[in-house]
């Protein structure tokens, strides 16, 4: 069975979003663990809810070496994919190294507009109203060194309205998250995902 780690830091609804589509069997795979960078995230609730293992590794506490603690504990559970779903700290060395290409984030805005150091939550969609963008979205792409610089696998998008406010924004684009994400696992565990340097080669482009 194909086994996957959700990291998460906050509400967690993406996570809501893997879990329902696991359900529903529209993906074909295992939420064996689900990791918080803060022992507060209501993600943890909902996992426990749905009887899926989870853990808090603080960041306070872990600080410099949360990514080799979090490598240690993926490691021992054989994950084939890590997921970060709203998860707020940066992840470095080995766990960079060992899982290329098997990580994946999720982030509210069409990379490479709003997004890098500061780019998080409400915060991103304030920029894009600000901005006075038409369009916006959001994005699933692989984890590299960089902050949200990893190749794009999936992006989906919205439009913005003069009147919009960030909120109203954040809810329009988060509909979406809950559907690109899923649909970033499931091809990614159906091994139909090929990364040629930037270019994310999928089944539907
Ligand atoms: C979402 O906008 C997600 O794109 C960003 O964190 C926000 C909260 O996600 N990465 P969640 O509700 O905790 O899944």
């Amino acid at each position: 069975m194909y086994k996957i780690a959700v990291l998460i830091s906050g509400g967690g609804t993406n996570l809501q979003s893997i879990i329902d589509n696991v359900k529903s069997g529209f993906i074909n795979c295992k939420i064996e663990i689900v990791i918080s960078d803060n022992e507060k995230a209501y993600g943890i609730e909902r996992a426990r809810e749905n009887h899926i293992y989870a853990i808090a590794l603080g960041k306070k506490q872990y600080g410099d070496k949360l990514s080799d603690e979090i490598l240690k504990v993926v490691e021992e559970k054989d994950v084939d994919l890590i997921v970060t779903a709203g998860f707020l700290s940066i992840l470095k060395g080995d766990l960079l190294k060992k899982f290329k290409d098997r990580i994946i984030n999720i982030h509210p805005s069409l990379i490479p507009s709003f997004c890098g150091k500061g780019m998080y939550g409400l915060n991103v969609h304030k920029a894009a109203i600000n901005y006075g963008v038409k369009v916006s979205g959001c994005t699933v792409h692989f984890v590299d060194e960089g902050t949200d610089t990893g190749p794009i696998i999936i992006q989906k998008s919205v439009p913005v309205f003069a009147e919009d406010t960030a909120e109203i924004l954040q809810k329009r684009v988060l509909e979406k998250e809950h559907e690109a994400l899923p649909e970033a696992i499931k091809l990614i565990s159906e091994n139909k995902v090929k990364v040629q340097e930037r270019k994310v080669f999928t089944e539907n482009n």
